[in-house]
């Protein structure tokens, strides 16, 4: 394509460039590109099919173009992804949100309404709901709760002081996240919460090195590698959590979808009760739920 070239051809261009650089959604994909560079949605983009776009949009859109095809996930490319209906800044310093986690925070708004029920109207004005997301990256997680749960009080960690970098842009929007640096529970105040909610990273190390390269080279290490056997961090997790937990507090994990029975008994023997694998949509291990002992 060239400074002569219509947004029909430019459109079917970027479409075939995107499959070329094997995009699993090139039309998707190319419809987020026009809408970033030319402002325009698949229906003007149609009507104006015959239209030419100026020189330095036609360059902007091949600069993003050139970015993704040499690799970079688009989410990186433009910026943004979508976690639970929710725009959400996102860059190299974090996890891309993906769609599983999603289904977490449906089970984590579940639990919480549930306490909130339990406690009655009175005790939930004197008390806000308390609630961690622990290895908070982009503050996916943070943010859809904090934005289903006005009143409650959400803390958002992480190790990493560059994701929380990026998260403190996602974190702008609500008042009601207070975002903490930290390995873990290392210098936490010993406040129990209420509900305690993460998605760790599990993946055991050799895998990480499997991985397809937009994931292992796009995305940071940190997010991803859960030690030998993907289970460093969960394990660490499930021995801190008790001294900063209510007691009966629910604590919910995501996990491999080959570790729910070693990850159920990691938090049998840290003492937890009422330990189970949930599934996902499509019916694999994804979730550890468990609750702090009474
Ligand atoms: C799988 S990503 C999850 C990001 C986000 N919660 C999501 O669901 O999209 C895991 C995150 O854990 C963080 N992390 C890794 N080790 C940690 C540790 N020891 N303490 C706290 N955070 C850690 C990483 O920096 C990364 O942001």
């Amino acid at each position: 394509m060239d400074y002569s070239s219509d947004y029909r051809t430019i459109r079917i261009e970027t479409e075939l460039s995107l499959a070329h650089a094997g995009a699993a959604s090139p039309g998707q994909e190319c419809e987020m590109l026009f809408e970033r560079v030319f402002g325009m949605d698949r229906l003007q983009a149609f009507m104006r099919q015959s239209e030419r776009p100026g020189p330095e949009k036609l360059d902007a859109l091949l600069a993003l173009l050139k970015e993704r095809c040499s690799g970079t996930p688009i989410q990186y490319v433009l910026g943004e992804a979508y976690f639970c209906g929710r725009r959400l800044f996102v860059d190299s310093r974090v996890l891309i949100p993906r769609p599983e986690t999603e289904e977490l925070v449906e089970l984590a708004r579940q639990l919480a309404g549930e306490i909130l029920e339990r406690r009655g109207s009175k005790d939930a004005a004197e008390r806000p709901l308390r609630v961690l997301d622990l290895c908070t990256g982009s503050g996916a997680i943070a943010c859809a709760m904090a934005a289903a749960f006005p009143g409650a009080e959400i803390s958002a960690s992480d190790i990493s002081e560059d994701a929380l970098g990026l998260a403190s842009r996602n974190f702008a929007a609500f008042p009601n996240i207070r975002a903490l640096r930290s390995d873990l529970f290392e210098g936490f105040p010993p406040e129990p919460f209420d509900l305690v909610l993460s998605n760790p990273p599990y993946i055991p190390s050799e895998t990480v090195e499997a991985l397809e390269a937009s994931v292992k080279d796009c995305e940071p290490r940190l997010a991803l590698d859960g030690g030998e056997d993907g289970l460093g961090i969960v394990r660490r997790i499930l021995a801190e959590a008790p001294g900063f937990m209510a007691p009966g507090a629910p604590l919910l994990m995501e996990i491999g979808d080959d570790q729910g029975e070693a990850a159920r008994l990691e938090a049998e023997r840290a003492g937890f009760a009422g330990a189970r694998v949930r599934q996902d949509l499509r019916g694999r291990d994804r979730m550890l739920l468990c609750f702090r002992s009474r």
